[in-house]
């Protein structure tokens, strides 16, 4: 008997603060959340997308968006319904690496710095280890994100040899970065990393989450 995917879903640190969980399987099934996701990423990603290669097009990133292998993990405010933040995964393979490839991490502003982003990563890792048993987790950030970037390296994100590199310029020394990079980290260190950084006083973070 297959265990449904939300019993690998620990909510007593979300539901504390007013949080619930929604798992999606097939993101198409959920229009009202789909446009909820969609809109967070435009507020977040727009502008690095469009001084990217990648650049924007609506349409196309709606249409990656709605990819059916991608598992939706989305926390809604109880009250408002508001999307908080949330996550999409793939259960794929880079490089030949079985993984699972974290698609989208995104938190609201007025939401960020109190730990949903790890909550995120934490059960991503449970996801991957307990129910599509993998062993590592990879993801692309743009070279431009330093904050997503410290943000990572603190889950034992690193860059990937599939990744490409910064290039030093011979003459000038100058560092030339690439648009994006490919990390990765395996679920033991981002398990253990993340259970820290939850199991940390709540106070060092910015205080309590307000209504939304
Ligand atoms: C990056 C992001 C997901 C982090 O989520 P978050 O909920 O704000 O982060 P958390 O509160 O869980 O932070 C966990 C740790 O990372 C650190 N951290 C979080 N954001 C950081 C930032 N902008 N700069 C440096 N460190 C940061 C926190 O200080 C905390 O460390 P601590 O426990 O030692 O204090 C969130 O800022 C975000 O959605 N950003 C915009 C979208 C984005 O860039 N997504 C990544 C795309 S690849």
């Amino acid at each position: 008997m297959t265990i449904p995917i939300d019993d690998f879903i620990d909510d007593d640190f979300v539901k504390s603060q007013d949080l619930s969980v929604v798992i999606l399987k097939n993101i198409n099934k959920n229009e009202d959340i789909k446009k909820k996701c969609f809109n967070l990423v435009k507020k977040n990603m727009f502008a690095m997308y469009k001084r990217s290669c990648f650049g924007w097009e609506d349409s196309e990133k709606l249409k990656e968006m709605s990819l059916t292998p991608l598992v939706y993990v989305c926390l809604l405010h109880e009250q408002s319904k508001e999307l908080v933040a949330f996550t999409s995964l793939e259960d794929t393979e880079e490089d030949n690496v079985p993984c699972l490839y974290m698609y989208e991490l995104q938190v609201c502003l007025k939401y960020r710095a109190h730990k949903l982003g790890s909550w995120l990563t934490y059960q991503a890792a449970v996801l991957a280890h307990e129910y599509f048993q993998k062993d590592y987790i990879f993801l692309t950030v743009f070279s431009e994100n330093k904050k997503a970037m410290s943000f990572y390296k603190k889950f034992g994100f690193k860059r990937h040899t599939s990744s490409p590199a910064a290039i030093r310029k011979l003459r000038s020394g100058r560092i030339i970065e690439p648009d994006y990079y490919i990390f990765y980290s395996s679920v033991a260190t981002i398990t253990r990393r993340s259970k820290d950084i939850l199991t940390k006083d709540l106070d060092s973070a910015t205080g309590t989450i307000s209504g939304a």
